[in-house]
């Protein structure tokens, strides 16, 4: 090819019925599908704000799992990660330096530690997917101070995310927020369309330029969910194929929100009900 040719994004809009294939194309939505993601939302944030009190030190993370998946099923729900590329559990929780996809297991929680747990129930055919951060027992304020700036990190991601805009502001805003405070933005896991579909396009990166990528329309639903490290942004995965952990060891956080862009802004999904959606929970 002799030139450069900007790369196209095409858009779809979806009949509310209709599951349609990961083809690259970004959905977009009407007014039943946002019905279908803010009952599913709503149930992800119900189910975060039933750990707060749970979250203590002593608590084996597969009990949390299984309050998860209890949770999810009386609600006439399914967890969308059981069984999903061969993830056997309800959702995922990370404990201090392990940046996403900890697997529940009989350890227990520790004074100190701070840990993710992310769950995303599929309801009436709509995945709402969302994590938050939990502080076990009394955490120092270094550690404090990483999990309110991720939490901000998200929260200004959010604020990008309006019609007009491009994708790449997100992750723009994301990344001059945690790098101000010398924090890592991890590269190697991203945020994702979803609805019907689990991982959909686009790939909502953290770390991005501002004025690049698709332009955000009405009706695309995605994830934003920054993880920021203490320390540098490299990770690798364990042997379990599942654990990612930061390579220097240092400690992670992540917060993560399912929205919808709406004419004049978005709307989140996944907001807790009872405010809970930083800690300290205070429950
Ligand atoms: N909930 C995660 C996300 O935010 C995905 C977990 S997939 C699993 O996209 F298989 F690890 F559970
Ligand atoms: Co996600
Ligand atoms: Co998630």
């Amino acid at each position: 090819m002799d030139r450069y040719m900007a790369p196209m994004t095409e858009y779809v809009t979806v009949e509310d019925h209709s599951v349609l294939p990961r083809d690259g194309t970004i959905k977009l939505h009407g007014p039943a599908g946002f019905e279908g993601m803010r009952k599913a939302g709503r149930l992800a944030a119900e189910i975060l704000d039933a750990l707060a009190p749970l979250v203590q030190p002593g608590v084996r993370t597969d009990y949390l799992d299984d309050v998860v998946r209890q949770m999810t099923l009386d609600a006439g729900a399914v967890p969308a990660t059981m069984g999903y590329r061969g993830y056997a559990h309800s959702s995922c929780i990370s404990i201090n330096h392990v940046v996403c996809h900890g697997i529940p297991s009989d350890k227990t929680l520790k004074d100190g530690d701070i840990v993710n747990i992310d769950v995303t129930p599929l309801l009436d055919g709509w995945h709402g997917d969302s994590s938050r951060m939990y502080l076990v027992g009394d955490v120092p304020l270094k550690a404090r101070r990483l999990v309110d700036v991720t939490y901000e990190c998200l929260m200004i991601g959010i604020e990008q995310a309006k019609p007009g805009a491009r994708l790449g502001d997100i992750g723009a805003a994301i990344q001059a927020h945690a790098e101000k405070q010398r924090y890592g933005v991890v590269r190697e896991f991203c945020g994702h369309g979803l609805g019907r579909l689990f991982h959909d396009a686009p790939e909502v990166v953290h770390a991005a330029r501002a004025g690049t990528g698709p332009e955000l329309r009405p009706g695309m639903f995605f994830t934003i969910e920054p993880m920021i490290n203490l320390g540098k942004p490299g990770v690798k995965i364990l042997e379990d194929g599942w654990t990612a952990v930061t390579r220097d060891r240092s400690l992670s956080a992540q917060f993560e929100h399912s929205i919808g862009i709406t004419e004049d802004g978005c709307e989140i999904f996944t907001a807790s009900p009872k405010g809970l959606d930083k800690p300290p929970y205070a429950v």
